[in-house]
Protein backbone atom coordinates (compact mmCIF):
# COMPACT_ATOMS: atom_id res chain seq x y z
CA UNK A 1 0.00 0.00 0.00
CA UNK A 2 1.53 3.21 -1.19
CA UNK A 3 0.57 6.28 1.41
CA UNK A 4 1.13 9.90 0.08
CA UNK A 5 0.38 12.71 2.06
CA UNK A 6 2.22 15.56 2.05
CA UNK A 7 0.83 18.92 3.83
CA UNK A 8 1.53 22.02 1.73
CA UNK A 9 2.06 24.05 4.54
CA UNK A 10 5.42 21.75 5.85
CA UNK A 11 8.04 24.35 4.45
CA UNK A 12 5.92 27.10 6.24
CA UNK A 13 6.11 25.18 10.01
CA UNK A 14 9.72 24.33 9.05
CA UNK A 15 10.83 28.02 8.65
CA UNK A 16 8.90 29.08 11.74
CA UNK A 17 10.85 26.55 13.82
CA UNK A 18 13.97 27.84 12.10
CA UNK A 19 13.24 31.44 13.20
CA UNK A 20 12.33 30.09 16.74
CA UNK A 21 15.39 27.84 17.11
CA UNK A 22 17.17 31.16 18.06
CA UNK A 23 15.23 32.21 20.96
CA UNK A 24 15.33 28.86 22.42
CA UNK A 25 18.17 27.27 24.84
CA UNK A 26 16.37 23.24 25.32
CA UNK A 27 14.42 21.31 22.40
CA UNK A 28 11.71 18.73 24.38
CA UNK A 29 10.81 16.29 21.40
CA UNK A 30 7.69 14.42 21.83
CA UNK A 31 7.92 10.79 20.30
CA UNK A 32 5.36 8.52 20.24
CA UNK A 33 6.36 5.69 22.61
CA UNK A 34 4.87 2.96 20.64
CA UNK A 35 6.88 3.60 17.87
CA UNK A 36 10.09 6.32 18.73
CA UNK A 37 11.79 5.76 15.74
CA UNK A 38 8.82 6.60 13.17
CA UNK A 39 7.47 9.55 14.96
CA UNK A 40 11.01 10.54 14.98
CA UNK A 41 11.39 13.29 12.62
CA UNK A 42 15.20 13.31 11.74
CA UNK A 43 15.23 17.45 10.67
CA UNK A 44 15.20 18.45 14.47
CA UNK A 45 18.81 17.24 14.34
CA UNK A 46 19.71 19.55 11.85
CA UNK A 47 17.47 22.82 13.16
CA UNK A 48 18.69 22.24 16.91
CA UNK A 49 21.97 21.68 16.13
CA UNK A 50 24.06 22.94 19.20
CA UNK A 51 20.67 22.90 21.10
CA UNK A 52 20.37 21.12 24.34
CA UNK A 53 17.85 17.99 23.39
CA UNK A 54 15.25 16.17 25.53
CA UNK A 55 13.08 13.26 24.58
CA UNK A 56 9.81 12.62 26.29
CA UNK A 57 8.50 9.36 25.22
CA UNK A 58 4.40 10.26 25.46
CA UNK A 59 1.70 7.49 25.32
CA UNK A 60 4.45 5.14 27.48
CA UNK A 61 1.01 3.87 28.95
CA UNK A 62 -0.46 2.40 25.76
CA UNK A 63 3.08 1.01 24.49
CA UNK A 64 4.51 -2.18 25.64
CA UNK A 65 6.19 -1.60 29.40
CA UNK A 66 8.78 -4.42 28.29
CA UNK A 67 10.21 -2.14 25.81
CA UNK A 68 9.90 1.56 27.26
CA UNK A 69 13.15 1.28 29.13
CA UNK A 70 15.06 0.00 26.19
CA UNK A 71 14.10 2.54 24.41
CA UNK A 72 14.94 5.59 27.39
CA UNK A 73 18.49 3.72 27.20
CA UNK A 74 19.03 4.14 23.79
CA UNK A 75 18.14 7.77 23.11
CA UNK A 76 20.20 8.02 26.15
CA UNK A 77 23.51 6.46 25.01
CA UNK A 78 22.44 9.17 21.64
CA UNK A 79 23.10 11.85 23.90
CA UNK A 80 19.32 13.19 24.43
CA UNK A 81 18.25 13.36 28.40
CA UNK A 82 14.91 11.38 28.08
CA UNK A 83 11.61 10.72 30.06
CA UNK A 84 8.39 8.23 29.68
CA UNK A 85 5.51 10.27 30.29
CA UNK A 86 1.85 9.54 29.96
CA UNK A 87 0.66 13.50 29.58
CA UNK A 88 -2.79 12.47 29.83
CA UNK A 89 -2.93 11.39 32.61
CA UNK A 90 0.11 13.31 34.10
CA UNK A 91 2.38 10.79 34.90
CA UNK A 92 5.79 10.75 34.58
CA UNK A 93 5.33 14.85 33.81
CA UNK A 94 6.54 16.22 36.87
CA UNK A 95 9.88 14.90 36.54
CA UNK A 96 10.71 17.12 33.21
CA UNK A 97 11.57 20.01 34.87
CA UNK A 98 14.40 18.60 36.62
CA UNK A 99 15.19 16.74 33.26
CA UNK A 100 14.79 20.29 31.34
CA UNK A 101 17.54 21.76 33.66
CA UNK A 102 19.66 18.77 33.72
CA UNK A 103 19.95 19.09 29.86
CA UNK A 104 20.73 22.96 30.13
CA UNK A 105 23.18 22.37 33.24
CA UNK A 106 26.04 23.60 30.53
CA UNK A 107 24.27 26.65 29.86
CA UNK A 108 23.08 27.52 33.05
CA UNK A 109 26.59 27.16 34.56
CA UNK A 110 27.79 29.23 31.36
CA UNK A 111 25.33 32.16 32.86
CA UNK A 112 26.38 31.68 36.36
CA UNK A 113 30.18 32.02 35.67
CA UNK A 114 29.32 35.13 33.69
CA UNK A 115 27.11 36.69 36.70
CA UNK A 116 23.75 35.92 35.53
CA UNK A 117 21.97 34.10 37.73
CA UNK A 118 18.44 32.64 38.10
CA UNK A 119 17.81 32.86 34.03
CA UNK A 120 15.25 30.85 33.44
CA UNK A 121 16.26 28.05 30.81
CA UNK A 122 13.60 28.72 27.55
CA UNK A 123 12.25 25.40 25.68
CA UNK A 124 9.96 24.70 22.62
CA UNK A 125 8.13 21.56 22.25
CA UNK A 126 8.46 19.87 19.04
CA UNK A 127 6.27 16.78 17.28
CA UNK A 128 4.60 15.20 14.88
CA UNK A 129 1.31 16.11 14.79
CA UNK A 130 -1.04 14.36 17.05
CA UNK A 131 2.06 12.99 19.36
CA UNK A 132 0.14 14.23 21.82
CA UNK A 133 1.73 18.34 21.98
CA UNK A 134 -0.87 20.30 23.73
CA UNK A 135 -2.04 17.42 26.18
CA UNK A 136 1.36 17.36 27.41
CA UNK A 137 1.93 20.78 27.58
CA UNK A 138 -1.53 21.43 29.28
CA UNK A 139 0.03 18.77 31.87
CA UNK A 140 3.48 20.25 32.46
CA UNK A 141 1.85 24.02 32.97
CA UNK A 142 -0.67 22.88 35.12
CA UNK A 143 -2.38 26.24 36.42
CA UNK A 144 0.40 27.66 37.97
CA UNK A 145 1.74 29.17 35.11
CA UNK A 146 1.18 32.74 33.59
CA UNK A 147 1.71 33.90 30.51
CA UNK A 148 4.67 36.56 30.23
CA UNK A 149 3.41 37.92 26.76
CA UNK A 150 5.82 39.63 24.20
CA UNK A 151 9.39 40.35 25.54
CA UNK A 152 10.19 43.52 23.76
CA UNK A 153 13.43 44.00 21.79
CA UNK A 154 14.29 39.84 22.26
CA UNK A 155 11.10 37.82 21.62
CA UNK A 156 8.74 39.77 19.57
CA UNK A 157 5.75 38.37 18.67
CA UNK A 158 5.88 35.59 20.86
CA UNK A 159 4.33 34.28 23.63
CA UNK A 160 6.28 32.80 26.42
CA UNK A 161 4.43 30.83 29.25
CA UNK A 162 6.53 30.89 32.87
CA UNK A 163 6.48 27.80 34.50
CA UNK A 164 8.43 28.74 37.29
CA UNK A 165 11.68 30.70 37.58
CA UNK A 166 13.52 27.76 36.10
CA UNK A 167 11.69 27.06 32.53
CA UNK A 168 9.85 29.43 29.95
CA UNK A 169 8.46 27.56 27.35
CA UNK A 170 7.05 28.77 23.82
CA UNK A 171 3.33 28.67 23.84
CA UNK A 172 2.85 27.80 19.96
CA UNK A 173 4.50 24.13 19.77
CA UNK A 174 6.97 23.11 16.79
CA UNK A 175 5.07 20.91 14.48
CA UNK A 176 7.35 18.24 12.68
CA UNK A 177 6.52 15.55 9.64
CA UNK A 178 7.09 12.32 9.91
CA UNK A 179 9.24 10.57 7.16
CA UNK A 180 7.07 9.63 4.67
CA UNK A 181 9.63 8.31 2.21
CA UNK A 182 10.02 5.26 4.26
CA UNK A 183 6.26 2.97 3.51
CA UNK A 184 6.85 0.81 6.73
CA UNK A 185 7.28 4.02 8.78
CA UNK A 186 4.12 5.65 6.50
CA UNK A 187 2.08 2.14 7.66
CA UNK A 188 2.76 2.34 11.58
CA UNK A 189 2.11 6.17 11.48
CA UNK A 190 -1.44 5.03 9.93
CA UNK A 191 -1.50 2.10 12.51
CA UNK A 192 -1.49 4.72 15.09
CA UNK A 193 -3.83 7.15 13.81
CA UNK A 194 -1.37 10.08 12.50
CA UNK A 195 -2.60 9.70 8.98
CA UNK A 196 -5.50 11.67 7.73
CA UNK A 197 -7.86 7.85 7.44
CA UNK A 198 -9.54 9.50 4.40
CA UNK A 199 -6.29 8.95 2.19
CA UNK A 200 -5.81 5.37 3.47
CA UNK A 201 -7.38 2.05 2.20
CA UNK A 202 -8.57 0.94 5.93
CA UNK A 203 -8.98 -2.48 4.85
CA UNK A 204 -5.62 -2.77 3.01
CA UNK A 205 -3.85 -1.42 6.49
CA UNK A 206 -6.05 -3.90 8.47
CA UNK A 207 -4.01 -6.62 6.43
CA UNK A 208 -0.65 -4.92 7.03
CA UNK A 209 -1.97 -4.40 10.51
CA UNK A 210 -2.57 -8.23 11.00
CA UNK A 211 0.48 -9.45 9.21
CA UNK A 212 2.78 -7.09 11.66
CA UNK A 213 0.55 -8.15 14.89
CA UNK A 214 1.29 -11.61 13.76
CA UNK A 215 5.19 -11.70 13.42
CA UNK A 216 5.37 -9.28 16.82
CA UNK A 217 2.31 -10.30 18.88
CA UNK A 218 1.24 -13.73 17.41
CA UNK A 219 -1.64 -13.96 21.04
CA UNK A 220 -3.12 -10.59 20.57
CA UNK A 221 -5.58 -11.65 18.01
CA UNK A 222 -6.60 -15.54 19.27
CA UNK A 223 -6.59 -13.52 22.61
CA UNK A 224 -9.48 -10.96 21.68
CA UNK A 225 -11.28 -11.97 18.62
CA UNK A 226 -11.32 -16.59 19.21
CA UNK A 227 -9.97 -16.74 15.78
CA UNK A 228 -8.28 -19.97 14.81
CA UNK A 229 -4.74 -18.62 12.95
CA UNK A 230 -3.84 -20.68 10.43
CA UNK A 231 -0.35 -21.56 10.80
CA UNK A 232 1.56 -19.52 8.54
CA UNK A 233 -0.40 -15.29 8.15
CA UNK A 234 2.60 -14.14 6.08
CA UNK A 235 0.66 -12.76 3.39
CA UNK A 236 -2.21 -10.42 2.35
CA UNK A 237 -3.84 -13.41 1.14
CA UNK A 238 -3.78 -15.02 4.36
CA UNK A 239 -4.48 -12.06 6.67
CA UNK A 240 -7.91 -12.11 4.80
CA UNK A 241 -8.38 -15.13 5.76
CA UNK A 242 -7.95 -14.12 9.34
CA UNK A 243 -10.05 -10.70 8.68
CA UNK A 244 -12.34 -12.92 7.22
CA UNK A 245 -12.80 -14.84 10.89
CA UNK A 246 -12.73 -11.58 12.80
CA UNK A 247 -15.96 -10.12 10.82
CA UNK A 248 -17.69 -13.89 11.93
CA UNK A 249 -16.98 -13.73 15.33
CA UNK A 250 -17.90 -10.15 15.67
CA UNK A 251 -21.02 -10.51 13.34
CA UNK A 252 -20.07 -8.41 10.84
CA UNK A 253 -22.32 -9.38 7.60
CA UNK A 254 -23.38 -8.01 4.98
CA UNK A 255 -27.05 -8.30 3.89
CA UNK A 256 -26.57 -11.85 2.42
CA UNK A 257 -24.75 -12.73 5.77
CA UNK A 258 -21.04 -12.78 3.53
CA UNK A 259 -18.21 -11.24 6.15
CA UNK A 260 -17.87 -8.12 5.74
CA UNK A 261 -14.22 -7.16 5.25
CA UNK A 262 -14.82 -3.10 5.58
CA UNK A 263 -16.62 -3.33 8.88
CA UNK A 264 -14.22 -5.65 10.20
CA UNK A 265 -10.99 -3.94 9.28
CA UNK A 266 -12.48 -0.37 10.91
CA UNK A 267 -13.03 -2.59 14.03
CA UNK A 268 -9.43 -4.10 14.64
CA UNK A 269 -7.83 -0.47 13.68
CA UNK A 270 -9.99 0.87 16.14
CA UNK A 271 -9.64 -1.64 18.96
CA UNK A 272 -5.80 -1.46 18.62
CA UNK A 273 -6.06 2.17 18.78
CA UNK A 274 -8.08 2.54 21.77
CA UNK A 275 -5.64 -0.51 23.31
CA UNK A 276 -8.41 -2.89 23.34
CA UNK A 277 -5.85 -5.51 21.71
CA UNK A 278 -3.28 -4.83 24.62
CA UNK A 279 -0.46 -1.86 25.01
CA UNK A 280 1.53 -2.71 21.73
CA UNK A 281 5.19 -1.43 20.56
CA UNK A 282 5.86 -1.89 17.19
CA UNK A 283 9.26 -1.22 16.82
CA UNK A 284 12.80 -1.40 18.58
CA UNK A 285 16.03 0.22 19.47
CA UNK A 286 17.98 -2.88 17.47
CA UNK A 287 15.94 -3.12 14.69
CA UNK A 288 13.99 0.02 14.06
CA UNK A 289 11.15 -1.93 12.33
P1 LIG B 1 -0.85 17.25 19.26
O1 LIG B 1 -1.01 18.54 20.02
O2 LIG B 1 0.56 16.78 19.23
O3 LIG B 1 -1.44 17.26 17.89
O4 LIG B 1 -1.63 16.10 20.07
P2 LIG B 1 -2.78 16.24 21.19
O5 LIG B 1 -2.23 16.82 22.45
O6 LIG B 1 -3.96 16.90 20.59
O7 LIG B 1 -3.10 14.71 21.50
C1 LIG B 1 -3.61 13.83 20.51
C2 LIG B 1 -4.40 12.73 21.18
O8 LIG B 1 -3.53 11.91 21.97
C3 LIG B 1 -5.50 13.20 22.14
O9 LIG B 1 -6.55 12.24 22.07
C4 LIG B 1 -4.84 13.09 23.50
O10 LIG B 1 -5.78 12.94 24.56
C5 LIG B 1 -4.04 11.82 23.31
N1 LIG B 1 -2.86 11.73 24.20
C6 LIG B 1 -1.87 12.64 24.32
N2 LIG B 1 -0.93 12.20 25.18
C7 LIG B 1 -1.34 10.98 25.62
C8 LIG B 1 -0.78 10.00 26.51
O11 LIG B 1 0.33 10.15 27.05
N3 LIG B 1 -1.51 8.86 26.69
C9 LIG B 1 -2.70 8.64 26.08
N4 LIG B 1 -3.33 7.49 26.32
N5 LIG B 1 -3.25 9.53 25.23
C10 LIG B 1 -2.57 10.69 25.00
P3 LIG B 1 -7.90 12.53 21.35
O12 LIG B 1 -8.61 11.24 21.28
O13 LIG B 1 -7.63 13.27 20.09
O14 LIG B 1 -8.60 13.51 22.30
P4 LIG B 1 -9.29 13.19 23.73
O15 LIG B 1 -10.50 12.38 23.37
O16 LIG B 1 -8.33 12.44 24.57
O17 LIG B 1 -9.61 14.54 24.26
Amino acid sequence: MQIQWYPGHMAKAKRMMQGDMKLIDVVIELVDARIPYSSKNPDIDVLAKNKSRVILLNKSDMADQRYNNDWKEYFETKGFHVALVNSKSGSGVKQVQDIVQKACQAKIERDRKRGILNRPVRAMIVGIPNVGKSTFINSFVGKASTKTGNKPGVTKGKQWIRLNKFIELLDTPGILWPKFEDQTVGLKLAFIGSINDTIINTTDLSLELILLLQQRYPEVLTNRYEVTLPEIVDSKQTAAGVLEQIAIKRSCLMKGGEPDLDRAAILLIDDFRSTKLGTITLEYPDKKI
